[in-house]
């Protein structure tokens, strides 16, 4: 089987009731990143940043997972899928989708202030001040804030080194190391670019542009490749 590689970010779960970041009405209108995305911003005020990721979870609960989702785990009856994320949400894990690499963390995990190797299921729940990890230290989300690393970055270069097709889906391709992703396709592999609005690719890659929300996008790309590739040979 062909790998296809996936790098989504919100405009994925868009359509599921998420608001997007950088969109009109985006979260990022409505709120200051740096107060509730950095590690300066926790520094200066802790609950603000934990109320800011306990809503986020909150809505995340009541959420579904949409036909943009599905449509990608429809896609591993033909081929080898992983999906790459920007999203801290879980929805491309209920929709079912089996390689799933989050590059911005889980909302629905807690880690330690103190020691990042512990990392806790948290479910929906809320985290407070004073939820403490086993050795003392406050927990905080597990999310990768402005100004920190991205762990999973080399784990994501590797997978997409291995791609036979790239397809990126709802992402204003702003934020790097993520945005940068692209650059480790090899050259000459086909790589779509699903979005309902332009995305300025800053890169000398043909790309082939699906102007579609999500869910129609993913329907489209998939007969578009079934018919391409003669998978129902
Ligand atoms: P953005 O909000 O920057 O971009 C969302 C993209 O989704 C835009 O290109 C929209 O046009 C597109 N979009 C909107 N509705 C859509 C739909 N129904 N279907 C498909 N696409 C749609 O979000 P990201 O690029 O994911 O990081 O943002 C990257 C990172 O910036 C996030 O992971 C987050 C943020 O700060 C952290 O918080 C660490």
């Amino acid at each position: 089987m062909q790998h296809l590689v996936v790098l989504t970010g919100a405009g994925i779960s868009a359509e599921s009731g998420i608001k997007t970041f950088r969109d009109q009405d985006g979260l990022w209108e409505n709120y200051d990143v740096m107060e509730v995305a950095s590690y300066d911003g926790w520094l200066r005020n802790q609950d603000l940043v934990l109320q800011f990721y306990n809503d986020r979870r909150h809505q995340l609960k009541s959420a579904q997972p949409n036909a943009g989702h599905k449509g990608l785990v429809e896609l591993e009856k033909y081929f080898n899928v992983s999906v790459i994320t920007q999203n801290v949400d879980d929805l491309h894990e209920r929709a079912g989708s089996k390689n799933i690499l989050h590059l911005h963390g889980e909302l629905t995990k807690a880690r330690s202030t103190k020691n990042p190797a512990y990392i806790t299921d948290i479910r929906y729940n809320d985290i407070n001040t004073g939820d403490l990890c086993p050795e003392g230290a406050q927990l905080r989300p597990h999310i990768v804030w402005f100004g920190e690393e991205v762990p999973a970055i080399s784990e994501a270069i590797s997978i997409i080194q291995k791609a036979d097709l790239f397809v990126i889906i709802g992402t204003s391709l702003n934020v790097y190391p993520a945005a940068g992703l692209i650059d480790y396709a090899s050259i000459g592999i086909q790589i779509f670019l699903i979005d309902p609005n332009p995305v300025q690719s800053p890169y000398n890659r043909k790309i082939e542009f699906i102007k579609e929300k999500a869910g129609k996008g993913v329907e489209i790309l998939t007969n578009l490749l079934r018919k391409r590739l003669n998978l129902d040979l």
